[in-house]
């Protein structure tokens, strides 16, 4: 059983709690840090817990506090970090792991050197539809992934810091990216590196010094590409979709807006929440029925758990929380230079050296494969290259 302390008590520090209440598990909130009084004892009045404080260092260094989830704003992070490697506790931070990839390596270091355990709480990458399609792609399912493509769009983020940038570091690309981000690094193979990144961001809608909009492609030094796309101007509730396209397959996710769970009201009743972001509680809604576990909330948890108990690695660590601060330091660099920018990876440990793998199929000795397709009239139409000159031909056609 391990014992967490939980600081913040907002939006993501209760999802936490809900998630770790709600499995009755044998990992237990004990304690929790809130800057005020007011929240930190509603807090500690909702999830039954033993101690709250006002004092983070308190909160971390008491005697109940194990395990330390960080819930605060991205400013805030690294500053949580040192004090966890300071009492030497183990600590999972929400996203983005750093404003920069600088302060995201400096956290990740800071925990190895003072052999912590730390996770990086990534819950997009534990969604049960993420979990099950990253095992069909593993299994070999759509072939080499060739293009692993994430979308997180909703009207923008519920508190004050999200919007200045110097607080947040950053706009949708740093807090919805980094979701976008991991989700195609684990379809394309984490150990694969990251080696450019060109992205359009702009201010669109919102009086705001960050941008509102942005979409960027990410390449792979096998040759995949990922791309995200995030909003926070988008209408409509919260967009959370992933497609990968492979050589011999597709996978499409709907994470939120059409899970199959679909309601009309005229409004009577008493409204209220419908799902993180609905931007209506009347009309068509489209709700979600257990929002921690649909939103990875309830895997991520166990994943940490089970590692820190087993003392091995999580699936999500604070050294995939600085490569993905990497790919969006290059995006905040493209989206200016209007160039490729290269990804800058001062510590790398996959792979390197990789080329695109050539993936011909031969249709015999003589050709290669291109494509077959059967038409509207019933003939089949066999299209190949020949392997000696090049040329294109169309092999056969035929009733
Ligand atoms: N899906 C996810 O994983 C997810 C979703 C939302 C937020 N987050 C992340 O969680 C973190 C917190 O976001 P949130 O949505 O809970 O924000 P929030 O504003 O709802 O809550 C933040 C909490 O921190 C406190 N706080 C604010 N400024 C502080 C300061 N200077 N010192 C100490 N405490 C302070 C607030 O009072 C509040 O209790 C962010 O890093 C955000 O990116 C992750």
């Amino acid at each position: 059983m391990a014992k967490i302390c939980i600081l913040g008590g907002g939006f993501i520090g209760r999802f936490y709690a809900d998630a770790l209440y709600g499995r009755r598990g044998k990992d237990v909130v004990t304690t929790m840090y809130a800057r005020r009084e007011e929240t930190a004892a509603r807090f500690a009045k909702d999830f039954s817990l033993t101690h709250y404080f006002t004092d983070m260092e308190e909160a971390i260094a008491h005697p109940e506090s194990e395990v330390i989830v960080i819930s605060l704003p991205n400013h805030i992070h690294e500053e949580a970090v040192n004090l966890c490697v300071k009492h030497k506790k183990a600590v999972l931070c929400t996203k983005p792991l750093g404003r920069t990839a600088e302060e995201a390596l400096r956290m990740t270091k800071a925990c190895e050197e003072a052999g912590i355990f730390a996770g990086y709480l990534e819950d997009l990458c534990y969604t049960p539809k993420f979990l099950k399609s990253l095992t069909s792609v593993k299994a070999g399912a759509i072939g080499r992934v060739l293009w692993a493509k994430s979308r997180e769009t909703h009207p923008g983020p519920h508190s004050d810091w999200f919007w200045d940038i110097n607080m947040a570091g950053g706009g949708a690309i740093l807090d919805l990216g980094c979701h976008c981000i991991e989700i195609s690094r684990n379809f394309i193979g984490k150990d694969v590196k990251p080696v450019e990144v060109m992205c359009w961001a702009d201010t669109q809608v919102k009086p705001i010094d960050a941008e509102d909009h942005a979409i960027g492609l990410v390449k792979y030094e096998n040759g995949a590409i990922g791309q995200f796309e995030v909003s926070w101007t988008f209408r409509g509730g919260m967009d959370l979709r992933d497609e990968v396209m492979g050589s011999e397959g597709t996978i499409w996710i709907n994470s939120f807006l059409r899970t199959g769970f679909e309601m009309f009201t005229s409004g009577a009743g008493d409204g209220g929440y419908v799902a993180e972001k609905a931007e209506s509680s009347s009309g068509w809604q489209f709700p979600v029925g257990d929002e921690t576990h649909e939103l990875g909330y309830t895997h991520m948890f166990i994943d940490m758990f089970d590692a820190y108990e087993k003392g091995i690695q999580p699936k999500e660590t604070f050294y995939d929380g600085y490569v993905v601060n990497a790919i969006i330091d290059a995006a905040y660099k493209s989206a200016k230079t209007k160039l490729w920018e290269p990804v800058q990876l001062p510590e790398w440990r996959g792979q390197t050296g990789l080329t695109k793998p050539s993936v011909y199929q031969e249709y015999d000795a003589g050709h290669w494969f291109i494509k077959d397709e059967i038409l509207p009239n019933g003939d089949k139409k066999v299209i190949l290259k020949e392997k000696d000159t090049g040329k294109i031909i169309e092999l056969e056609t035929w009733k």
